[in-house]
């Protein structure tokens, strides 16, 4: 009867109204492992401000930096647990998901970062975010960092200054073929180590942006740093398709909406910090600054490129190609 409807629906009513004012914010914890100054640092709270400020008190955002909550070695595992909801890690960090993404780490592969953006924006680019489907990993976008340099306690103009040497990497096989070209040792080591790595002498030197070697204080702990721009650090969003899946269509949108908006706002970041860190860097005057001729950095070049010819098979011909393609 009417009457009975109308008693349930006033009791849905009730019940809709109670359980709104006692749920909890759904919990989004966005996990990695760089410091706050930093565009990935910055992306994540410009991410939490705009999801909270646009549905208060529906889902909350937590950040953790600095590895605090887990580590390079353990934040994708713990994203396809839902431990995790959101994770940022270099696009070198991905081998155990696939190996197309090792694309990126090919030395000497782009000219700039505007010849990156073009290749990720590309549809190659595009397709790669859904590389690691079948793995129940889900592609949300791609962040910038920027081009690395190499640092040691030894200058390296030549690439024979690198011979012997310990350098540590992150954990892609691209990379480790890329410091064994030139008769280094590479040591795969996760980031939260790096300082201590170098501090202790226990390795000779590193690769990496920027605005990693300043907010981590690396230059404080090597002689040299050679601006080599031999390769790039960029970074997936990565979800897990269990949490995606499980957001309503209308807020999964205004957080996609939310996380491209901090990752404009990341990528400006990024180019801004690249020399402003820099810069930060020099006038320390705690490291000396090895700036190559065009004849070293070929010397470089020379000895590095190898390493794509023998990624070929692993990573695609096509997919190689269509990357440097992006270069002008
Ligand atoms: C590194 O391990 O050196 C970087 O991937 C750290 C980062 O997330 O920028």
């Amino acid at each position: 009867s009417l009457f009975t409807l109308g008693k349930a629906s006033l009791l849905a009513t009730v019940l809709g109204f109670s359980f709104g004012a006692v749920a909890e914010p759904v919990e989004i914890k966005f996990s990695h492992v760089v410091a706050e100054n930093t565009p990935k640092g910055q992306m994540a709270l410009k991410f939490k401000e705009l999801v909270e400020s646009r549905l208060p008190g529906e889902y909350k955002v937590s950040v953790f930096p600095n590895s605090q909550l887990f580590g390079d070695n353990n934040e994708l595992a713990a994203l396809l647990l839902n431990d995790v909801q959101l994770v940022a890690p270099s696009l070198s960090k991905f081998e155990r998901y696939t190996k197309k993404l090792q694309v990126f780490d090919l030395p000497f592969l782009f000219e700039d970062m505007d010849a990156v953006d073009r290749f990720q924006q590309s549809e190659a680019g595009q397709q790669l975010l859904n590389s690691m489907s079948r793995k129940g990993l889900v592609g949300l976008g791609y962040l910038h960092n920027g081009m690395k340099q190499f640092s040691a306690n030894n200058a390296l103009s030549l690439p024979g200054d690198a011979a012997g040497k310990k350098f540590r990497i992150m954990p892609s096989d691209v990379i480790a073929a890329q410091f064994e070209a030139v008769g280094a040792i590479p040591v795969k080591k996760p980031f939260s180590e790096v300082f201590t790595l170098l501090q202790t002498r226990a390795i000779d030197g590193q690769e990496n942006t920027w605005s990693n070697i300043y907010s981590k204080k690396f230059y404080e702990v090597q002689t040299h740093i050679t601006e080599s721009n031999h390769g790039v650090l960029d970074y997936m969003l990565v979800t897990s398709e269990t949490f995606w899946k499980s957001l309503p269509k209308d807020k999964r949108e205004i957080i996609k909406q939310s996380m491209d908006e901090a990752v404009a706002l990341g990528n400006k970041l990024a180019l801004e910090k690249a020399n402003e860190d820099r810069q930060l860097i020099l006038d320390s005057k705690r490291v000396e600054l090895v700036t190559l001729t065009p004849e070293q950095r070929q010397a470089w070049v020379n000895a590095m490129r190898p390493v794509w010819s023998q990624f070929e098979d692993k990573i695609g011909k096509d997919l190689i190609e269509a990357a440097e393609s992006a270069n002008k």
